[in-house]
């Protein structure tokens, strides 16, 4: 009876191409043997323990101790197999730096990380040595907190204004997110640990995230929100990469074969690891074989699953042996896996200084008449809104928010520069529980004692809702309305100026007000550091040189995504089924942010790309060479004004009439200037891949390079194009490709 048992168990085992676990000495070591000895080494358990995330030791194949990394408090863990030397690993938050709990259970220490800029900001620099310095702070600290993976960057494209998570993402526009966010994962991985690029992919809402189909055609699908990743995954080679919530076409990305399988291993040729975001079960089985080869946050029935469907039959041990090399392969790289000591004491002063002076770089500058700023020093200054005091936002909630040892908001940041506040108006926000409405009266008085008016205006948002199209959120309130036109009638009575601040995450409606401020500053929510680097800005220490990474539109009805992005649970045209599932149809197909207003001449608050400086630049010698696989261009920068600074070459090309309708121009590439002195030239050269330019034909399931003239352009934004010039290509490109996803 006994022997019959023991066959049985060794038949299963045999049928399911398993080893049983063996505790000699010499069993295969992850590290020591290769990864093919380990996996044959592995039981159907262990490694079905090993595709499902989990903060446990597995012993005997069976649920060991918990592991003391658990303690951290970081998103997610891979569990520990001991016996063949296989290492836990630690997956945390997020893009704007560390996520980990401040305390510890039975440990008195405090483990602050670095509040960094977020996402969108690191954007608005266009400078891709920005994302990697961002990147290597916090790469570093992952490594010195102990953790192996941050889950970043944020990179959907922000295809509404509205999306609640914009602020962790960086544009429209899938080549300047693409190539942002792939510098900021070569500055991440620099420190050997590694990136999850998430959410993969068109998660461009939080309204019922986890259970809404985007409906998204091939070509919009293929030319913007494929070929964002595709960038980033080409520059940057991410460890990891995070498949959304959502559904697409049909499927949950987490378990759709031709996304995951067919155009990410296949076509685009990634080798590393897919997890999926936080999800309850879903059918776990599906997902294996699309190859998402890890299931976080990971539960025990996820496992059952998966030895349940290999024993009878229904999914391929094959499958799962990939999914499992898959893992081992971003383990063997991972530092618990090289026994790297985390000190647990990054140097938070020296990042918090890189915060800085980053922050600073994307800040953009969106109005100035009159050189209202900078702002010399000696000016008394009547500072309002709750957002200059405490209610200064750092970044936004949710996963993309970091325990940050301190904020300097904008009071402090204008203090520490030099300038003196008056401290009345600090004593009256310090005490308020919300933003104040500033009558006509107490405006006047300001005026009357103070030299300058800064108003800040503050929008929050995060994980797991969408904002709204509605006073207080996209437009203003009655009474920041109200507030603004009394301190700007007051102080302009006075001949003194009001500058706004807009200390906020994603796009607000500004075509209604923007002619009543005298200069307008965009820091976005700019980390622990933003009220320096914001002060640094004002004081002319930094010249500004971000520039918009998406639109501003006039009004948020003139955005093409607004007819079917969702406004609450049943709103708009967002509908839901009576089985749950919801969609949201991106109708509105390429036509996403200035591939829209610029084709159809549409007027907007302010273009993609826009932004100002202190100092005047010029463009010239644009020159552009046509090459089979890259194209490159060269265009000299000059600062033609009266102060250093720094500045954007934007490159878009306008491609010849073809077949299909086409953007009137797109962005292909760019760079950023060093700092320029007053008369000083910069030559930058810039390339793009040539199939990159070609557009999705959906009825062959190819790339298609017209040929013809193409004309290149060199500009400061969509619209303000300084230099042009032809480049011809004599022969077109067809290329068919095979995932429909
Ligand atoms: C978020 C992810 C995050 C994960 C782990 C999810 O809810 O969508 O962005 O990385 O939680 O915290």
């Amino acid at each position: 009876m006994k022997k019959a048992i023991l066959l049985t168990l060794f038949l299963s085992l045999v049928i399911a191409g398993e080893s049983k676990p063996v505790h000699k000495a010499n069993v295969p070591q992850l590290g020591k043997n290769s990864i093919d000895e380990v996996l044959k080494a592995m039981t159907l358990q262990e490694k079905a323990e090993l595709l499902v995330g989990g903060d446990y030791e597995v012993v005997n194949g069976k649920k060991g101790p918990v592991l003391p990394e658990a303690k951290i408090g970081a998103a997610g863990m891979t569990k520990a197999i001991p016996r063949l030397g296989i290492p836990c690993t630690v997956l945390t938050d997020g893009p704007a730096g560390v996520r980990i709990s401040p305390t510890r259970k039975g440990d008195s220490r405090t483990y602050y990380a670095t509040g960094n800029p977020i996402g969108t900001l690191v954007a608005s620099s266009w400078d891709t040595q920005c994302a990697r310095a961002v990147g290597r702070n916090m790469g570093n600290e992952v490594l010195e907190y102990g953790c192996d993976v941050l889950l970043a960057p944020g990179m959907c494209l922000h295809r509404n204004p509205l999306c609640g998570r914009n602020f962790e993402y960086f544009s429209e526009d899938p080549v300047l997110s693409g190539t942002m966010s792939g510098n900021e994962i070569l500055g991440i991985q620099s420190n050997g640990v590694g990136t999850s690029a998430k959410h993969f992919v068109c998660n461009n809402q939080e309204t019922y995230r986890t259970q809404n189909n985007s409906i998204v055609s091939q070509r919009a699908l293929r030319e913007l929100y494929l070929k964002n990743f595709e960038l980033a995954i080409r520059i940057g080679n991410p460890w990891t990469i995070m498949s959304s919530y959502n559904l697409l076409n049909g499927p949950y990305t987490q378990a759709d074969k031709p996304l995951l399988h067919d155009w990410l291993r296949g076509e685009v040729g990634y080798k590393g690891m897919v997890m999926t975001d936080w999800t309850e079960r879903r059918n776990t089985v599906e997902q294996v074989n699309a190859e998402n080869d890890l299931m976080e946050w990971g539960l025990d029935v996820q496992v059952q699953d998966i030895i349940n469907a290999v024993k009878d039959g229904k999914l391929s041990i094959d499958v799962v042996n990939r999914n499992v090399r898959n893992l081992l392969n971003y383990i063997v790289k991972t530092p618990h896996f090289r026994h790297y000591k985390a000190s647990d004491a990054p140097d938070l002063k020296a990042h918090a200084a890189v915060a800085r002076e980053m922050a600073a770089q994307g800040i953009i500058l969106l109005k100035n008449r009159e050189g209202t700023l900078p702002l010399v020093q000696g000016q008394k200054i009547a500072l309002f809104g709750i957002g200059s005091y405490k209610g200064f936002l750092a970044n936004g909630f949710g996963s993309g928010d970091v325990n940050k040892p301190y904020v300097v908001n904008i009071f402090k940041g204008l203090e520490n520069a030099g300038y003196q506040v008056d401290p009345d108006m600090a004593e009256l926000y310090e005490d308020a529980d919300a933003d104040i409405n500033i009558g006509p009266s107490y405006a006047r008085h300001r005026a009357s004692v103070d030299n300058v008016a800064i108003m800040t205006i503050r929008r929050n948002s995060g994980e797991g809702s969408d904002r709204r199209n509605e006073p207080g959120d996209w437009k203003l309130s009655p009474a920041e309305l109200n507030t603004m036109k009394n301190i700007a009638d007051a102080f302009h009575a006075q001949g003194k100026k009001l500058i706004v601040i807009l200390n906020i995450g994603g796009v607000i409606e500004t075509a209604s007000w923007k002619n009543i401020p005298d200069a307008i500053l965009l820091p976005w929510q700019p980390g622990e550091e933003g009220g320096n680097a914001i002060a640094n800005v004002i004081s002319g220490k930094v010249c500004p040189s971000g520039h918009l990474p998406m639109t501003f539109p006039l009004a948020y009805e003139d955005v093409p995504s607004s007819k079917n992005f969702p406004q609450n649970d049943n709103g708009g045209v967002f509908d839901k089924d009576k089985s749950t599932i919801g969609f949201t149809k991106y109708d509105e197909g390429i036509w996403v942010g200035y591939r829209y207003f610029d084709t159809f001449d549409k007027p907007v608050s302010y273009p993609f790309g826009y932004g100002l400086s202190y100092t005047t630049f010029s463009f010239s010698n644009l020159k552009v060479r046509y090459g089979r696989e890259v194209c490159k261009a060269v265009v000299t920068v000059t600062n033609t004004g009266k102060v250093a600074g720094k500045e954007v070459a934007q490159l878009y090309v306008s491609a010849p009439k073809g077949a299909l309708e086409k953007p009137k121009k797109e962005l292909r590439a760019f760079a950023k200037t060093r700092t320029l002195q007053p008369g000083e030239s910069q030559t930058l050269t810039m390339t793009f891949r040539t199939m990159d330019m070609a557009s999705f034909n959906e009825n062959t399931n190819s790339w298609v390079l017209d040929p013809g003239v193409y004309q290149v352009k060199a500009g400061q934004s969509v619209e303000d194009i300084k230099a042009t010039a032809p480049m011809k290509i004599s022969k077109g490109v067809q290329k068919k490709v095979l995932a429909v996803i």
